[in-house]
């Protein structure tokens, strides 16, 4: 195995489409003929093993005030982050085009280092969200520095290749720092099957704004959007409302993210083309699943392939999304979206690709071995005295119910019961899990599922679930060696804020 972050070509900005496209240079030395779909080989590599083979990378990054232009025309006041290479490959770091942070490129198995400014005069932190760290580099509320202050990290990067990401964990003021901006793509790179790569690999953040005519972005004005979360009325993608890119008569992989505070999103092809996913929270699934649309929750990612080369040059294709949001559900979802983003073919040679079909051979975490097998532990979701609660608790800081301590290295099987009116999109920290089974308390909200249902891709692992109201979703959790506490919540960002975030201890 070589280093393979210094492959990694400059960045291309496609000429007046206000895009970026991410660089990966990953290709992989264990490519495989396109009639081949046999994973490549993935040994078991001790972190110490990988780490000496690529070089460790310094970061400064900061979080601070700055201006965008999200509406063409306007400028917004937003808070960014801004990254520079210290030491390191200096391709680590691709900026993005507008308020997002700058995609981040780490190695499994590299050393990284980052010195966190925190230029704002609130609190701030920086949580990696699905990356498995020790307590101390997870970025938690209570590592929160004030303003002017900075938080030094120093992590090994373990986890499988795939698309993560990075934004604010301050307790209260998640959701507002997400929204004003904070938060960026953190692209694990590492050994792969042949999957579209440098060029062809392209990062999809959506997310949405409601920007005024001042160009200032609004954010909760009442309760309600504190209830049921904040919605803007804006789609944007990767920080620019209407994005539009250029793309070759070839294949993609393009890294989608939920960055939405509360958006659950159904995403599909306006051509009514399938969507072939490739993985799930970053982690690439057994093999490429097609659905006519993907159900996609704040902080879940998911990777799709697309094969522009038979479309014709000029021709515009879309993705769509439409929210899914139900309050006490019954009804039927309307999953016509608006787009979000717009790909326009050039005029190039076309590439006719195969869709990959195998693509992970990593095991999911099977139930079986849990520890509490037909027992799960239960987390009731529930609403009331305007408020979200777990198992009647709210947020209390570094501490942990009996229920809520585990055994490094074991596995549980954990239930989460919705008994509100609301779906919940619940995420361990630090530890992914496998679905394993979901279930109803509630039928008359099974009908609202249904419309949906084929867009929810469980194959693999996840880092975030959707729960949706009057369901009980079980999960198999395998907690790493990493002592001490850990954050669950609702990824709502305002929910979170409102308290449904507690912790669990692993011992
Ligand atoms: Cu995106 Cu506590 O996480
Ligand atoms: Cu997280
Ligand atoms: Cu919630």
């Amino acid at each position: 195995m070589t280093p393979r972050l210094s492959r990694r070509q400059a960045m291309e900005v496609l000429a007046g489409a206000g895009a970026w496209a991410l660089v990966s240079g990953c290709s992989s030395s264990t490519s495989t003929a396109p009639t081949d779909d046999k994973p490549s080989p993935q040994s078991e590599v001790t972190s110490a093993q990988l780490e000496s083979e690529v070089r460790d990378l310094h970061l400064r990054l900061s979080a601070r005030a700055a201006e965008a232009e999200i509406v063409v025309g306007l400028s917004t006041s937003v808070y960014s982050f801004d990254a520079e290479v210290l030491d390191g490959d200096p391709a680590s770091v691709t900026p993005s085009a507008s308020y997002l942070g700058p995609t981040l490129h780490v190695h499994q198995g590299q050393r990284v280092k980052v010195s966190f400014e925190n230029d704002l005069s609130e609190d701030c932190i920086v949580h990696w969200h699905g990356l498995t760290l020790p307590q101390d580099q997870d970025g938690q509320p209570g590592d929160a520095v004030a303003g002017g202050e900075t938080y030094e990290y120093d992590f090994t990067v373990t986890n499988e290749p795939g698309t993560y990401w990075y934004h604010p964990h301050p307790h209260g003021s998640t959701g507002e720092q997400v929204y004003r901006g904070l938060a960026g793509l953190l692209v694990v790179h590492g050994d792969e099957p042949d999957l579209p790569d440098g060029d062809n690999d392209l990062p999809l953040v959506l997310q949405d704004r409601t920007v005024d005519a001042d160009g200032q972005l609004l954010y909760v004005a009442n309760r309600h959007d504190t209830m049921a979360g904040f919605v803007g009325d804006t789609l944007v993608t990767n920080g620019v409302a209407g994005f539009t890119v250029e793309v070759r008569r070839e294949a993609y992989r393009l890294r989608v993210l939920n960055g939405a505070n509360s958006r659950t999103q159904y995403l599909s092809w306006s051509t009514g083309e399938p969507c072939h996913v490739l993985s799930t929270d970053g982690r690439l699934l057994p093999e490429t699943t097609s659905t006519a649309g993907v159900i996609i929750t704040p902080a879940q990612r998911t990777d799709l392939w697309i094969d522009f080369s038979e479309f014709e040059p000029g021709q515009q294709i879309e993705l769509l999304v439409a929210d899914t949001f139900t309050e006490s559900g019954g009804a039927d979802l309307n999953l016509v979206g608006q787009v979000a983003a717009r790909f326009t073919i050039i005029d190039s040679e076309p590439v006719p690709s195969v869709l990959p079909t195998t693509l992970s051979p990593t095991l999911p975490i099977a139930s079986a071995d849990a520890v509490n097998t037909g027992s799960p532990k239960q987390f009731v979701l529930s609403t009331r005295r305007a408020a979200h609660w777990i198992n009647d608790t709210q947020w209390e800081g570094r501490v942990a119910t009996e229920v809520e301590t585990v055994t490094a290295g074991t596995v549980e099987l954990w239930e989460f019961v919705n008994e509100s009116p609301m779906p919940h999109p619940m995420h361990l920290h630090g530890n992914p899990f496998q679905v394993v089974s979901r279930a109803w308390d509630n039928d008359s909200l099974a009908q609202t599922w249904a419309s949906l249902e084929h867009g929810i891709v469980e194959g693999g692992l996840r880092d975030t679930v959707l729960v949706w109201p009057g369901q009980r979703v079980q999960i198999a959790v395998r907690f790493a060696e990493h002592l001490g506490y850990f954050l669950y919540h609702c990824h709502i960002l305002e929910h979170e804020d409102g308290g449904m975030m507690r912790n669990f201890l692993v011992t």
